[in-house]
């Protein structure tokens, strides 16, 4: 319990960090990407007033970071309480709520961004890189359910918003759990809430396709 909850408070901090912003602000033009477009912090964000060079890198930071937090919180509570064995912490398995607190913890640490007054991004790059990391086949779902409603329609909002919405049925397809399933459900509301401008705007057809800002990086 003290290795899950210190890898749960480790993982919301280092995911907390807003690479987007970071990278945004250290490109040419300094751009404040809260001040512009959506004004997210998230890869969207970063590609409409940024640049596709720096898009690319606040995706592979927010995905890193969940993919890296994951993976090392399964070292650590494997090791501190099942001798190693690694597998003991697996989602699906009844210890593997463990594994599934932490991933809700990358996700929360993001969105509610302890280094931004607790107003972060929207959680998309995070949660499927800590997908990744926590069980694969969660990360492919994630992305599948992107794609397929991402790209037909160049809406990112729209294949974030069904990919976090087939968060929880995922788990429970992959035999989490209802328990161990409980705080991906949780971050499916967040992430959900969390685009609330955007459903207001696709809902009045008013939202931005997904564009990449040309004419060289600013
Ligand atoms: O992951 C964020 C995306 O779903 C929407 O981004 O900037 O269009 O609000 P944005």
């Amino acid at each position: 319990v003290v290795a899950t909850l210190g890898c749960c408070i480790a993982s919301f901090l280092v995911c907390g960090i807003p690479f987007g912003l970071l990278i945004a602000r250290g490109s040419e033009g300094h751009v404040d990407v809260r001040k512009v477009g959506s004004g997210n912090i998230g890869m969207t964000n970063v590609a409409r007033s940024v640049g596709a060079r720096a898009a690319l890198l606040t995706f592979l930071c927010d995905a890193g970071k969940g993919v890296l937090c994951t993976i090392v919180a399964r070292l650590v509570i494997a090791a501190v309480a099942f001798g190693g064995d690694a597998s003991m912490v697996a989602p699906f398995t009844p210890f593997g709520l463990a594994s599934t607190l932490v991933y809700a913890s990358c996700v929360l640490g993001h969105v509610f961004s302890p280094y931004l007054h607790f107003h972060g991004g929207k959680g998309i790059s995070v949660g499927f890189g800590a997908g990744l990391g926590m069980y694969w086949p969660v990360g492919v779902g994630l992305l599948v359910v992107f794609l397929l409603f991402a790209v037909p329609s160049r809406y990112v909002s729209l294949g974030s918003i069904c990919a976090a919405a087939s968060l929880p049925v995922i788990c429970l397809a992959l035999g989490f759990g209802p328990l161990n399933t409980l705080p991906m459900a949780i971050v499916a509301v967040v992430v959900i809430w969390s685009h609330r401008q955007n459903i207001r705007k696709l809902a009045r057809h008013e939202e931005r396709q997904f564009t990449v800002r040309k004419g060289g990086e600013r």
